[in-house]
């Protein structure tokens, strides 16, 4: 009974090892883009006629739940790594943003300017963003 349940487990986790040495790379990069472009849609990107939540902190109308989600949302970028561009520069601009981010959640005085400086939208875009 205890050698067919080691047999069984030993099988199972070469089966997951063979299997992710060959998927896992693919999908973790796939992964990470696509948390770049979801994070850009979520937190920049609104419907037509409202404002994204981007919009709404620079103007200093988030609600602590917006800005929860954009603090969560620029960690993701912070560690993701940028489809184009050299990695210290995406490093800096994003540590940034998330800096001014949870700098706006803690309210404290020059949030504010810190997040419009670092939402540089053009910025950030002519470096990292692919054509
Ligand atoms: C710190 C860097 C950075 C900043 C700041 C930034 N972006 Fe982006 N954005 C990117 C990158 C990188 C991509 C490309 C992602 C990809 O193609 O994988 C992107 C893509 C996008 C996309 C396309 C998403 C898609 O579905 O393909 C939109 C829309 C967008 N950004 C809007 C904005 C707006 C609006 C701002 C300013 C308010 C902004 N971004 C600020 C890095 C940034």
């Amino acid at each position: 009974m205890k050698h067919h349940l080691k047999f069984t487990l030993a099988a199972c986790v070469a089966g997951l090892v063979a299997s992710s040495a060959v998927v896992g790379h693919l999908n973790a990069a796939d992964a990470k883009e696509d948390a770049i472009k979801e994070v850009m849609k979520t937190l920049h990107k609104a419907p037509k006629g409202t404002d994204p939540t981007c919009k709404k902190a620079s103007d200093g109308n988030a609600s602590a739940d917006e800005l929860t989600k954009l603090v969560a949302g620029y960690t993701v970028l912070a560690a993701a790594k940028p489809p184009k561009g050299d990695e210290a520069g995406w490093k800096e601009k994003t540590s940034k943003l998330l800096a001014s981010a949870r700098s706006l959640q803690k309210g404290e005085a020059d949030g504010l300017a810190r997040y419009k400086e670092a939402v540089n939208c053009k910025a950030c875009h002519s470096a990292h963003k692919p054509d």
